[in-house]
């Protein structure tokens, strides 16, 4: 019957294809879904369609639908979905942004879906996207949702939007495991922004993350985000303002020195030179932690700071664990010293720390070298 309704060539007159759309969705919907706003079915997706694609005039409606691959139907406060889509079995990108939805769609005939645009809607829960293998990009931002779940199948997506989610008083967003794991080998961006997290322990298994964006949430704890980003070896992008670390004393320098792939972070650009320059800095205080335990241990001696001791093997071990060895966190005794010198370090301050992408990169090692050797040499002094 399905195959009759459908293979009826369309007039055109969409007022005729109410009875055919109530038909189809006798078919294809639980009859007793209650009746509610605005509910999409064949009359606004002809509607919707016909307004940018036109269907030549012997051509069947069956066939019509099934060369479609755009369909829009965003912003038109639609909070039921009463067809199947599949009868657009050719859709790669459908928009349902900016309307009222609480459930995705059945998405179950459109396996070539690659873009998924539901942004904005009133969706509680992840599901019916299973048979996605081809999609590549889901938009889920300002939903319901409280757990990011149910993306076990998807294969191939890339792109994941989850940002704002108008979660209940006091609660986070949570992320299944399961789900994690599953889109960890194909996942390259992700906005988690505005949903109250205070940990991102549970995006570690992300490591082919290019782009992170987690801005306005909770977040406190420097260590949580090196132990996070140490495993992102290809994350090109992070965005971290208003949260709460973002206060912590040389906030940028640091996460800077946790994250060797950087390029641009809190949507500033970070000079080759600052970056060098960061990681020799962290290096040459590893060195000399590492050389006044052993002082202490031995009989006590001159601080001969060797720059052997700061060699590109160690740069290479100290990115590859990413555990930051010589960064000095706030509160540490080392830090009162090293902002001292920092501060007298004039000449530093400003051509290595002032992300001034266009100063001189020849001359930069030279001066942190300089640098560095002056620190050691001070450093005597700072016992
Ligand atoms: C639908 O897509 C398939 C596979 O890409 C293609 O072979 C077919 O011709 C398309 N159907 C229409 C009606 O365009
Ligand atoms: C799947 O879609 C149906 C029909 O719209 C809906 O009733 C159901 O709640 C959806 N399931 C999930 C888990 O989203
Ligand atoms: C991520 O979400 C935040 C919060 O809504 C938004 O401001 C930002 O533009 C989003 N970024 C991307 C790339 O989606
Ligand atoms: C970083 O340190 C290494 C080893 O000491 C040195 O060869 C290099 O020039 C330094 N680079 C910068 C930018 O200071
Ligand atoms: C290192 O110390 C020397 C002598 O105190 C000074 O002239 C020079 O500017 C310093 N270099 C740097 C890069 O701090």
């Amino acid at each position: 019957m399905r195959e009759a309704v459908l293979s009826l060539s369309l007039s055109l007159s969409l007022s005729l294809s109410l009875s055919l759309s109530q038909n189809i969705n006798r078919d294809l919907v639980n009859a007793d879904s209650p009746s509610r706003m605005v509910k999409l079915n064949i009359d606004l997706i002809l509607g919707g369609i016909l307004s940018y694609t036109k269907k030549t005039r012997d051509e069947s409606l069956n066939h019509f639908l099934s060369r479609l691959t755009h369909l829009h139907l965003e912003g038109r406060q639609l909070d039921d979905i009463e067809c199947d889509l599949s009868i657009c079995p050719n859709l790669t990108v459908i928009y349902l942004y900016d309307n009222q939805l609480s459930s995705i769609p059945v998405l179950d005939g459109n396996k070539f879906l690659t873009h998924l645009y539901l942004q904005n809607n009133a969706i509680r829960k992840i599901g019916n996207i299973s048979t996605l293998k081809q999609l590549n990009k889901l938009y889920l931002g300002g939903n319901c949702l409280s757990v990011i779940e149910g993306l076990g199948k998807l294969e191939e997506l890339e792109e994941l939007y989850v940002e704002n989610q108008d979660l209940p008083p006091g609660e986070k967003l949570l992320f299944d495991p399961l789900s994690v794991m599953a889109i960890a080998p194909t996942l390259q961006i992700l906005n988690v922004s505005g949903n109250r997290l205070d940990t991102l322990e549970d995006l570690k298994p992300l490591n082919k993350l290019t782009h992170l964006y987690t801005t306005n949430n909770k977040l406190f704890d420097l260590k949580d985000l090196s132990n996070v980003v140490m495993n992102m070896h290809q994350l090109v992008q992070l965005e971290l303002s208003s949260n709460p670390f973002c206060l912590i004393n040389k906030f940028r320098d640091k996460v800077i020195i946790m994250a060797k792939s950087l390029e641009i972070l809190d949507g500033r650009e970070i000079s080759e030179t600052s970056k060098k320059f960061l990681y020799n800095w962290s290096v040459s205080k590893d060195a000399m932690k590492r050389r006044q335990r052993k002082n202490m241990k031995s009989v006590p001696s001159m601080n001969h700071f060797h720059e052997g001791d700061a060699t590109s093997a160690d740069v290479k071990v100290f990115h590859r664990h990413a555990t930051v060895p010589g960064y000095v966190m706030p509160g540490l005794p080392m830090r009162k010293q090293f902002t001292r010198i920092l501060a007298k370090a004039t000449t530093i301050e400003k051509d290595a720390f002032s992300y001034n992408v266009h100063s001189s990169p020849s001359q930069a090692p030279k001066q942190s070298k300089e640098f560095i050797h002056n620190l050691s040499k001070r450093s005597d002094t700072f016992h």
